[in-house]
Order: structure tokens, then C-alpha cells, then sequence
């Protein structure tokens, strides 16, 4: 992933696929016009990296020459398109193939018609490495494509964002989601996971999704996902992961421009882990990291208990219930740990102290998320 200016790009075309789109433009138009010696015209700025990987390659006699044409504002097209460098020679008579980095609109290559109206050529020749046939709206013939690609903006072999970007071989494709941070928080039964979730969703911004409350929703609202939860665990079965996700999805969508989530009560299961990471990489997004509260367990029986004085919870009351909890927990998500720590993405954070200190520690491990 790369950041130019304020927004994210990712990964979309490599340079070896460029090269060999490339090369498919050449072996057209050479085999098309034999022993002709063409004019190519690149369209400035952003041609300049295909006309010369594509002059290179040319296996004859070839005429190169730029007119500078500017459309774009930001990561919009205009309807004004600029000339800002003409044609400065005579093509009466030539064959001229327009070599264009990309067409999108079709309002630049509308003015290089227009351009060539007068000028007597043989024959005007459309070549793009990129065509965007959804964003297309003229009817000029495009005669030679190098890859059609969907309507969204992308930067790299020429093509900027307000400047940036020419410079990469490779292509790179704006994310539909900007940056978020992802967190799937852990810890203990008492180890203040609550308290913690609360100051963080505050402090970054961040939407927290505890699994048990999406849940308590969608079937107090008996919507289509929550009536199919309810008709497993009426039966007495574990509802299917995939209605968990999908329930987790719809609360994704419904704060799509969030800095980020904290994941509560999921996943559970290396299944689980694998299908977050396969939702939030559907938003163009991931989890950056599991955050566990650590705590040891004698502490952890002792803040139980004294919480079960006042709050009348019966699974407070019990010593052995608690270590119990305490055990099925490590148990549990020893295997989240691992999956995580493979990906470098686990962090334990000391969750003895006070509240303000466990935070100072989460803060710390956030920020540089
Ligand atoms: P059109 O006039 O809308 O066809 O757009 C053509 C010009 O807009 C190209 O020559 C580029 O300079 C610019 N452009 C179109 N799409 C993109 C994109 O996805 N990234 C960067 N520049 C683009
Ligand atoms: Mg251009």
C-alpha cells in the first residue's frame, strides 16, 4: 500500500503485466503497418513512460514526437481540456498513432481529434495502454487497447495523483476504504476489556462491535440475519459463522467511512480469524492487530470476586466457576494467538494497574499501529 497526498493506493498492475500489454500494443501495430514509418504522438504528461518502454520495443523506423494536453484536476476529469504544447510539425500525408496512457472520459482524445482535423494525415491511429470502458463516453474507434480496466482511479507508469506518482513502474489502484485502523481486542473475564473498549472507541474514533450485542440486536429486531441466528440456537446449534460475519459485515457497511473498528467477542477460531480478514480485505482494509489484556490470574479471581459482591453476577460468585472461565479462555484463544503472532500482529499489553496506566500502555501500542 502507498499514501500520495491524503489518500491510499494499493497494489493493481504490476510492471511485468504493464510490460507485456506493452508489448501485445507493439506486436499489433507493427504487424498492421508493415514497413510504414509511423508518427507516434504521446499525450503529455502521462504517456511519456509508455511511449518510451513502447519506442524501445518498436522493431522498426519510428517518428516520436509529444503534443501536452491537461485535463484532470485532483483525481477528477474535466470537460476543459488544455493545450499547452502543440503539434509543431507537418504530418501531411503520414500515419500518426496516438500513443495515450490512459482513456477514461474520452474528452482528451475528443480534443486530439479535433486537433488533427486540418492536418491532412493518412490515417490517425488510437493507441492506450489503459481504457476505462465503463467511464467511455465518446465514439472515436479506440484501435489499440492494452487493458481495459474498471472506473476507478489509479496512479504509477505515468499517471499522478496531483503530482505524484509517475514515478512508479508498477500501478496502483485508489482503495474504496481510506485508511483505518482494526483492532480485535482480547483479554480475560476481568480484565477490564469494557472499561478499556470504551476509552479507545473514544481516543481514536473508533466503532466497537461486541459480537454479543450485534447479536442482542438483530434478534430483538428480528431482522432476516437475526430469525436465522435464532432458528440455530433454537434447535440447540452453534449458529454458522457465516451469519456472524455476515451480521458483522452489515455493521461494517453501516459505518463505511469510520477510522476503525474494535472487534469484541470475534473471532474465536483460526475460521473465524481467516474470515475477518477475508471481510475487512473485501473493504480494502485489514485487522492491524489483537490487542490482549494480560493479567494474572490470581488477580484476576481477586477483582472477580469483588465484582461479584456488588454485582450480584452468580458467575462472580464462585471461585471455581471463575478459574474455570479464566482457563476455557487461554484455552480458547491460544490459537488466536498464534494466527496473529504469525502475522506479527499480536500485542500484549500489562492490564495490572489503574485504568489510566492500562490505557497510557494501549495508546502506546495503537499509535504506532
Ligand atoms: P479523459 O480525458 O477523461 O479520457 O482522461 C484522460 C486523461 O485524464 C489521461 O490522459 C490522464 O491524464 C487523466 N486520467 C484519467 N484517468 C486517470 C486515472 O485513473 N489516474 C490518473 N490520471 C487519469
Ligand atoms: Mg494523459
Amino acid at each position: 500500500m502507498i499514501k500520495l497526498h491524503d489518500l491510499y493506493f494499493k497494489p493493481f498492475i504490476s510492471e511485468k503485466e504493464i510490460d507485456s500489454a506493452v508489448q501485445n500494443m507493439v506486436d499489433g501495430i507493427a504487424s498492421d503497418l508493415g514497413d510504414e514509418v509511423p508518427v507516434f504522438i504521446g499525450i503529455l504528461n502521462g504517456s511519456f513512460m509508455l511511449v518510451s518502454d513502447f519506442v524501445k520495443k518498436y522493431p522498426k523506423p519510428c517518428e516520436v514526437t509529444f503534443i501536452k494536453l491537461a485535463s484532470y484536476e485532483g483525481v477528477k476529469s474535466t470537460e476543459d481540456i488544455q493545450r499547452l504544447i502543440g503539434l509543431t510539425q507537418d504530418l501531411t500525408g503520414r500515419t500518426v498513432v496516438i500513443l495515450e496512457d490512459i482513456i477514461d472520459s474520452g474528452n482528451t482524445l475528443e480534443e486530439v481529434h479535433r486537433i488533427f482535423e486540418n492536418e491532412n494525415v493518412k490515417q490517425l491511429l488510437i493507441a492506450t495502454l489503459f481504457y476505462k470502458p465503463e467511464a467511455y463516453d465518446k465514439d472515436f474507434k479506440l484501435h489499440y487497447v492494452g487493458m481495459e480496466i474498471p472506473n476507478k482511479f489509479i496512479v504509477g507508469y505515468g499517471l499522478d495523483y496531483d503530482g505524484l506518482g509517475r514515478d512508479l513502474p508498477d500501478v496502483y489502484q485508489l482503495k474504496t476504504t481510506q485508511h483505518m485502523t482494526n483492532i480485535v481486542l482480547f483479554g480475560p473475564p476481568g480484565a477490564g476489556k469494557g472499561t478499556q473498549a470504551n476509552f479507545l472507541k473514544e481516543k481514536y474514533d473508533l466503532i466497537h462491535i461486541s459480537t454479543g450485542d450485534v447479536f442482542r440486536f438483530n434478534i430483538k429486531n428480528e431482522t432476516a440475519l437475526g430469525m436465522l441466528a435464532k432458528s440455530f440456537m433454537d434447535k440447540g446449534e452453534l449458529v454458522p459463522d457465516q451469519v456472524t460475519i455476515d451480521m458483522l459485515n452489515k455493521e461494517v457497511e453501516k459505518n463505511a467511512g469510520a477510522n476503525g473498528f474494535i472487534f469484541d467477542g470475534f473471532p474465536r477460531t483460526n475460521a473465524q480469524a481467516k474470515s475477518l480478514d477475508k471481510l475487512m480485505e473485501d473493504k480494502d482494509s485489514q485487522i492491524d492487530a489483537m490487542v490482549a489484556l494480560e493479567v494474572d490470574d490470581e488477580v484476576l479471581v481477586e477483582r472477580l470476586l469483588k465484582r461479584g459482591e456488588t454485582s450480584g453476577r452468580t458467575d462472580d460468585a464462585d471461585e471455581s466457576i471463575i478459574r474455570n472461565r479464566i482457563k476455557q479462555y487461554y484455552t480458547k484463544t491460544a490459537i488466536l494467538k498464534d494466527y496473529y503472532t504469525d502475522q506479527n500482529k499480536y500485542f500484549g499489553v500489562d492490564g495490572v494497574g489503574s485504568v489510566e496506566d492500562i490505557t497510557v500502555r494501549l495508546s502506546t501500542v495503537i499509535d504506532k499501529l
